[in-house]
């Protein structure tokens, strides 16, 4: 006997109603809702009884034993490696490079594990061609192409690999489903029942899931709280750099990041990041700043823009950080060194794009701003570190040690920084040129002096 269940699911938001509504209850979104019929057939569930709740003093901690994802970057990003069992959505914009990727990552894996690469997008083919550009070697690594959850999840049964790579979510379906692959419920149909399979299993599932900007392909988005870990790829499509993101993860810290290259011939990691969102160049209006980035710092170089304004509204715009925070340092600039910003078109961009969050980053758009302002270039080979208060002072920085090496691995000369612990002080003075300040004035006089 089979019986039509029907659900209506806002596309947008994922909220499920019994009844359609024209605007979704949740979200506000028009016309998003979309009927979803199942078709439950009288199958009997396998219940297993065999679990029974034990004493926590019996169990042993072993530790886990995560294997290599092939690519340094990547196993950082994913707290030291995959976690077998572990699901993992890697999303990302269409022809960022996540299938790129996977099957390089896929073949490295291969050559000491057993992985199963699932494409539903691509032939056989066409995964084949990519393959000989990418100039791969594998061992146990094999290879699928079906958009039927069914016979993919049979198939991972059959070969019981240490992963499964889904490439993507959005192109396979659960066929009980009258809804088309890639609706919100499809999504979340077909992943809940792949994260069973692999957490029964033990096989670590990476999802490949397409994500725009504007949240145009939300499907992904609503999987993030299933799933162990999130990670974003990310880039555009001017320069060659990927920038893999942590945004969720249940095996290690958040907000890691890896970065790439994307060549002719695939991903290719980079070792020394700072090197490629500086210039060393010491032109007016250029600052270096170390920001961190998970448990990494990473130099990058600040470019302010000033010019007099020709309109009632003075111009801001920002590339790489907040303009909430570019509106908040001008202000700060105003009140405590004593110009009038409201005269000036502002213009913030980092090197490369980079998006910085970490806030010691305001000293360097500060002294960047004012530097081209008075068209004097900052103190040659230096760099920038601590957050502005509203008050004017240089406030502390979190991981100020590991900034500062990262300053002296790169040879820079000259450090500006809020006040330091004297052990701190004592540990580095022989290093590097360390000037500590205690508000932006003094920053000011230090290194924009004529
Ligand atoms: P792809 O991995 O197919 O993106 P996604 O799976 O995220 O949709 O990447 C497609 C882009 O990458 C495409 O624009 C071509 C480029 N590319 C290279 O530059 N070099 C390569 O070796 C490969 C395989 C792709
Ligand atoms: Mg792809």
């Amino acid at each position: 006997m089979s019986r039509k269940l029907s659900t209506f699911i806002c596309q947008n938001c994922g909220t499920e109603t019994s009844q359609y509504f024209g605007k979704c209850l949740n979200c506000n979104s028009w016309n998003s809702i979309v009927e979803e019929i199942k078709r439950k057939g009288s199958k009997q569930q396998d219940i297993k009884n065999n679990k029974k709740s034990i004493p926590f003093n019996e169990i042993t901690s072993k530790t886990i034993s995560r294997f290599t994802s092939g690519f340094r970057e990547f196993d950082r990003v994913l707290g030291g490696g995959i976690v077998p069992g572990s699901v993992i959505l890697l999303g990302g914009e269409p022809g960022i490079g996540k299938s790129t990727i996977v099957l390089q990552s896929a073949g490295k894996i291969s050559l000491s594990e057993k992985v199963l690469y699932i494409t539903a997008e691509e032939s056989l083919e066409q995964v084949k061609i990519r393959w000989e550009r990418l100039n791969q070697s594998s061992k146990d690594l094999k290879i699928f192409a079906e958009t039927n959850l069914s016979l993919i999840i049979e198939e991972i049964k059959r070969i019981n690999p240490s992963l499964a790579i889904i490439d993507s979510i959005q192109a396979i379906h659960n066929h009980e489903m009258e809804s088309s692959p890639g609706s919100v419920s499809q999504v979340r149909a077909c992943s809940s029942e792949l994260q069973t399979l692999a957490k029964e299993n033990n096989i670590a599932l990476l999802i490949i899931g397409h994500v725009t900007k504007d949240g145009a392909l939300a499907g992904p988005k609503t999987l993030e709280h299933l799933v162990d870990t999130v990670i974003n790829f990310e880039g555009d499509n001017i320069s060659s750099h990927r920038l893999l993101r942590s945004i969720k993860n249940r095996f290690g810290s958040t907000f890691e990041i890896g970065i790439f290259e994307m060549l002719e011939e695939g991903l290719r990691e980079i070792k020394n990041p700072s090197s490629i969102f500086t210039n060393k160049e010491n032109t007016s209006g250029v600052t270096t700043t170390i920001t961190n980035e998970g448990s990494r710092p990473l130099a990058v170089d600040i470019q302010a823009l000033v010019n007099k304004t020709f309109y009632s509204n003075p111009r801001r715009t920002t590339t790489g950080i907040s303009i909430n925070r570019l509106h908040q340092i001008l202000a700060v600039i105003e009140k405590h060194v004593g110009i009038k910003s409201s005269q000036f078109d502002c213009y913030i961009a980092t090197g490369g794009g980079f998006e910085i969050n970490d806030p010691s980053s305001d000293l360097g758009v500060a002294i960047s701003i004012l530097s081209s302002l008075k068209n004097i270039p900052p103190l040659a080979n230096s760099s920038f570190i601590g957050e502005l208060g509203l008050s004017g002072q240089v406030r502390k920085s979190n991981n100020l040690r590991t900034k500062i090496e990262e300053a002296v691995r790169l040879g820079i000369k000259n450090i500006v920084v809020p006040k330091l612990e004297e052990e701190l002080h004592n540990n580095f003075q022989n290093l590097i040129n360390i000037k500590e300040i205690s508000n932006i004035k003094e920053a000011v006089d230090y290194s924009l002096s004529e």
